[in-house]
C-alpha cells in the first residue's frame, strides 16, 4: 500500500480511514486536497496546517454556536434605540446567549470585563459597555458579538444607525458593509487570503476612506482567535492559500479620516481613530468550501 505524506507530515495509507473523521477511506476523502496542498507548499505558497481545516462535524457544531450569535444581534437590532445605554446592549447579548445555552466569549477574555464590544462613532473596536454611555441621536455603533457553545466559537458584528444619522456617516456604514461583501466575493477555494484584503481595501479607498492596519480578522471556530490573521491591506495573490475547510472572519475597520488609531491608556482596550474621525466595522464568519464559500455568522 503506498504511503502518502499529508501536510502535517503524518503518513496515512490510501485505504486508511480519513483523518477528518468522515469514516471514508482517505483516498475517497481528503487525500486529493492534501496532495494539492503539498504541491502548493513545494512551490513556496503559505499553506494552512491541517488542524485549521474544519471537518464537517465541526462545522455543524460551529453553526449551532452561530445560531446563538445571530440571535443576539437580531435581538439587539430589535431593541436598540436612542437613550439606551451600552450596558443594556451588554445585557441583551449576555442574556440571549446564556438563555440559549451559550457563553459570551468576550467576558473575561484577556481581562475584557463585558459580554460584548460596543464601539461608537470614533471608536474603532473593543468599546466597553457601560451604564454611563447613552446612545444619542445620530450615533453610529458597532455591536461585536462572539459566542461559545460546547467549545465551538462564532463571531460577527453589525453596525446600527441611531435615530437620524447624517448622510455622510450613513454612507460610511453602508460602504463598510459593501466592502465586506466585496471581500466575501473574493473568497475562492485555492485562491489567496490577500485577494480578500485587496478587494476590501480597493473598495474603501475608492470611496475616499482608509482601512485600519494591524487589527483585522482571524481564524475562528475551535478557538476565539486562530490563524490566519486576516489583514485588509494585502495584495491579491499573496498570503495563505484558501483551502476548503479554512474558517475565518472578514471584519475590516474603515475610517472616514486616517488609518491611525490610539488605544485607551486607562482600560487598555478601547481603540479610537487618532484624528477622531468616524469608524465603521461589520464582521462575518465564513468557511471556504469545495466550490465557494459559506457564511456561518453575520
Ligand atoms: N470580537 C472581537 C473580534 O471580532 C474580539 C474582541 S476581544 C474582546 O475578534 F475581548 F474585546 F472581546
Ligand atoms: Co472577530
Amino acid at each position: 500500500m503506498p504511503i502518502r505524506t499529508n501536510p502535517n507530515f503524518k503518513t496515512i495509507g490510501r485505504n486508511d480511514p480519513c483523518p477528518c473523521g468522515s469514516g471514508k477511506k482517505y483516498k475517497h476523502c481528503h487525500q486529493a486536497i492534501h496532495d494539492k496542498m503539498l504541491r502548493y507548499r513545494r512551490q513556496g505558497v503559505e499553506v494552512p496546517s491541517v488542524s485549521l481545516l474544519k471537518t464537517q462535524p465541526q462545522i455543524e457544531k460551529i453553526k449551532e454556536s452561530a445560531v446563538i450569535n445571530i440571535a443576539c444581534l437580531d435581538e439587539v437590532a430589535k431593541k436598540i434605540e436612542v437613550g439606551m445605554s451600552t450596558e443594556e446592549i451588554n445585557q441583551i447579548v449576555h442574556n440571549t446567549t446564556t438563555n440559549m445555552g451559550g457563553i459570551p466569549a468576550p467576558l473575561n477574555y484577556e481581562g475584557f470585563p463585558k459580554s460584548v464590544c460596543t464601539s461608537i462613532n470614533d471608536e474603532v473596536c473593543h468599546g466597553i459597555p457601560s451604564p454611563d454611555i447613552i446612545l444619542k441621536d445620530g450615533d453610529i455603533i458597532n455591536v461585536d458579538c462572539s459566542t461559545i457553545l460546547d467549545g465551538y466559537f462564532s463571531d460577527s458584528s453589525r453596525m446600527f444607525c441611531i435615530g437620524n444619522v447624517s448622510e455622510e456617516n450613513r454612507k460610511l456604514v453602508e460602504v463598510t458593509k459593501e466592502a465586506v461583501q466585496k471581500g466575501l466575493e473574493a473568497v475562492k477555494p485555492w485562491g489567496f487570503l490577500g485577494d480578500i484584503g485587496q478587494a476590501v481595501n480597493d473598495y474603501a479607498k475608492a470611496h475616499g476612506y482608509s482601512v485600519v492596519e494591524d487589527i483585522g480578522g482571524h481564524g475562528v471556530g475551535l478557538e476565539f482567535h486562530e490563524d490566519p490573521f486576516v489583514s485588509f491591506v494585502t495584495k491579491a495573490g499573496t498570503g495563505m492559500l484558501l483551502v476548503p475547510g479554512l474558517m475565518f472572519t472578514i471584519e475590516p475597520m474603515i475610517n472616514m479620516g486616517g488609518p491611525e488609531y490610539t488605544v485607551d491608556k486607562d482600560n487598555g482596550w478601547v481603540v479610537r481613530t487618532k484624528d477622531h474621525s468616524m469608524s465603521a466595522q461589520w464582521e462575518i464568519q465564513l468557511v471556504v468550501t469545495n466550490d465557494g464559500v459559506e457564511v456561518i455568522s453575520y
